[in-house]
């Protein structure tokens, strides 16, 4: 087999692996990542939520955003950049984070 083929088929068969064996846990990133902020029940009931005022991630100024500003406001912190997200630098990959929006879609009120 040509060097270039066998590449070419490695890097297909390790885009497979990855997407079937790691596919993302929106549930558990949420756990791992943002509930010290936002709380277990993403109210934002928490002493850091209170202080900033952050919005219930449940209920509907947050919900009626699109799953494309959502992304944005997890990847890169928003149009404000805000550095408090921008969980693409902190090793969250784009399948993470799509994960984390359909989590919070799941739990809508
Ligand atoms: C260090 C604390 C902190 C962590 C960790 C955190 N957030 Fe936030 N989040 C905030 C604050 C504070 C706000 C309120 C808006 C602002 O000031 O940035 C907010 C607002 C939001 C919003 C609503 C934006 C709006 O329209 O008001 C979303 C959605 C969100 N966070 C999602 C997440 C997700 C998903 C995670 C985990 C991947 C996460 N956050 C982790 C502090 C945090």
């Amino acid at each position: 087999m040509k060097k270039a083929t066998f590449l070419v088929l490695a890097v297909f068969a390790m885009f497979v692996f990855s997407s079937v064996v790691m596919a993302a846990d929106g549930s558990a990133l949420f756990k791992q990542k943002c509930v010290a902020c936002h709380g277990a029940d993403a109210s934002g009931n928490t002493s850091m939520g209170q202080k900033m005022k952050i919005k219930d991630l449940r209920g509907a100024d947050v919900q009626k955003q699109t799953d494309a500003q959502l992304t944005d406001m997890i990847a890169n912190g928003g149009p404000a950049k805000k550095p408090t997200h921008s969980f693409k630098t902190k090793g969250l990959s784009d399948a993470d984070i799509t994960a984390i929006v359909t989590y919070l879609r799941s739990i809508k009120q």
